[in-house]
């Protein structure tokens, strides 16, 4: 494969990705989180805009560099997330969907500081809503969605009952267990998938899968 990078490519096109982990907060001093980089969404974003497409970046926390041209939108939950994607959707043409949302919240965020009493704690949290799949039912005819995935197993089988169930058109799957893959990571080692076709592709640096994923896009954008 070659992931010659052109600079034309997406000229006049509007990219919106998420990128990083959310935040659920607990009490005003802690929250719940993962350990979601951001690495790969902003890698992306940076392709994105390297090929010539005007690029929105709807962040989770993270530590990195907003990538120069890039409008960027932070958010702290999932909540404030799914806000600022259905927001920002409705002017995109891609939306790549990279952040690692947190499933649940904590049911109640307290006011005060929770106080140490008894040995144990239970908490109790509830869903957050699937931004990716209210993204994949509200799509319109010409928008391109690409989802994520993380497996730790059946990886494939797995991905593509989300890609399905998310109605996406193209999705990137990792296996957390692979060395070179996940979370801290310069590389992925992913397989991509569409509706008719799967490839297990070997070590990829983030930027270059960012190129692969935008001109698979385009491609799937051409054959409509
Ligand atoms: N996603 C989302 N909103 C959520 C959870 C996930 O938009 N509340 C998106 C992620 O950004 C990713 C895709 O859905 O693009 C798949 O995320 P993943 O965690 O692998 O799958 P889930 O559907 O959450 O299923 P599970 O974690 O139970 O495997
Ligand atoms: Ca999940």
């Amino acid at each position: 494969r070659n992931y010659f990078l052109d600079e034309s490519l997406l000229e006049g096109k509007r990219v919106l990705i998420s990128a990083g982990p959310t935040q659920e907060s607990l009490d005003p001093v802690r929250y719940i989180t993962n350990h979601s980089s951001g690495k790969q969404g902003y890698a992306i974003a940076k392709a994105a805009k390297r090929m010539g497409a005007e690029v929105t970046l709807v962040s989770g926390p993270v530590h990195l560099p907003i990538p120069e041209g890039v409008k960027p939108v932070f958010v702290t939950s999932a909540q404030e997330m799914f806000t600022a994607m259905k927001e920002e959707s409705v002017q995109a043409d891609y939306i790549i969907m990279a952040a690692a949302v947190a499933d649940y919240r904590p049911a109640v965020a307290a006011q005060d500081k929770i106080k140490k009493t008894g040995e144990d704690l239970v908490l109790k949290m509830v869903r957050n809503p699937d931004i990716l799949a209210w993204i994949g039912q509200h799509k319109a005819p010409n928008q391109i969605v690409c989802g994520f995935a993380m497996e730790t197993r059946d990886l494939d089988q797995n991905a593509r009952e989300k890609m399905i169930k998310k109605n996406c058109d193209l999705l990137i799957a990792n296996n957390l267990k692979t060395p070179g893959a996940g979370f801290q990571t310069d590389t992925n080692v992913v397989t991509i998938m569409t509706q008719d076709h799967l490839e297990h592709l070997p070590k990829i640096a983030k930027e270059d899968l960012g190129v692969l994923i935008l001109k698979t896009m385009k491609e799937i954008e051409k054959e409509r």
